[in-house]
């Protein structure tokens, strides 16, 4: 046998170890990710668009409208359905990565499942809410257009990142780089040399597009409540990765200069 295909072989060994330690550590309450983010998602997106288009009764401010004013009604149209476009091309990116990228091989807690969806589709409401109706005044469209290219970075990195794990799951050839316990491979390449969780950066970084666009006190709150969630979100998988890679029985050392979420500071 040559060396390419032992190695082939120890990886087909490891990924089917994984899946009998998954089937018997199997939480009894737990749910089906694939299907509980794709409702999440999906309803996300169809929600913050039914709402965008209702007539919504007007609340006070800050909690509706423009947290700073420019008093530039023309414009502001554009930024609504900007939100709007920007809003639906995150969630059904999303949607669709949860449907044809992502293999996930735990399940999902009953707490997540429940507290998932209703984080997203309050958020949803609220958010497009805030951006409903003619009184909105965007801040100013110098920022929208920064706002916008920001997001877009944050869209594109985060996009790449989930290829990059799926293709670390199927097409990964060096064994010793996958942990028999979770088939999580060691990340490696561009973003991931540096940080643990690179999609979680470009995720922040979405959301910080998101609010110098529309300027609204939920968007401000989502984004605060995503740098909080994340930051503990990439403690946890950086730690687990250290766990997992922890340089003995021929199993590789995580790199130790590597941080979670911004290169060289955290
Ligand atoms: N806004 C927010 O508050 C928030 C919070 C969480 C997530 N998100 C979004 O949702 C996205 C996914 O989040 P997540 O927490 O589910 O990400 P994740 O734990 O990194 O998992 C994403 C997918 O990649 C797989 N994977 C992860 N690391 C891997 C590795 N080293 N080798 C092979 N496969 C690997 C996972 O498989 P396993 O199932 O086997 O781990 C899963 O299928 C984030 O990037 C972000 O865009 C947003």
């Amino acid at each position: 046998m040559t060396t390419d295909r032992v190695e082939h072989s120890r990886v087909e060994e490891a990924r089917l170890l994984v899946e009998k330690a998954t089937d018997k550590s199997m939480p009894s309450l737990s749910c089906d990710p694939v299907l509980i983010n794709f409702l999440t998602y999906a309803g996300t997106s169809a929600l913050f668009t039914a709402v965008f288009f209702t007539d919504m009764p007007h609340l006070p401010y800050p909690i509706q409208d423009c947290l700073l004013n420019s008093q530039d009604p023309k414009s502001s149209t554009r930024v609504q359905y900007l939100a709007l476009a920007l809003w639906n091309i995150h969630f059904l990116r999303r949607t669709i990565e949860v449907l044809f990228v992502h293999i996930y091989k735990r399940r999902m807690p009953l707490v997540e499942c429940i507290g998932a969806p209703l984080y997203y589709w309050f958020l949803a409401l609220f958010i497009s809410w805030s951006i409903n109706g003619d009184s909105y005044q965007t801040f100013s469209l110098i920022s929208a257009i920064i706002g916008t290219v920001v997001f877009l970075v944050g869209e594109a990195g985060n996009a790449w990142c989930h290829l990059k794990l799926r293709f670390f799951r199927t097409k990964e050839q060096d064994a010793s780089l996958v942990s028999p316990d979770t088939g999580h491979i060691m990340p490696h390449g561009v973003f991931f040399n540096h940080i643990s969780c690179p999609h979680y950066t470009f995720e922040i970084t979405t959301w910080i597009g998101f609010f110098l666009v529309v300027w609204t006190m939920p968007s401000a709150l989502l984004l605060l409540f995503t740098v909080i969630t994340l930051i503990i979100y990439a403690d946890k998988k950086h730690t687990a990765y250290i766990d997992e890679f922890d340089g003995e029985y021929s199993r590789p050392l995580y790199p130790v200069s590597r941080r979670r979420l911004i290169p060289f500071v955290f």
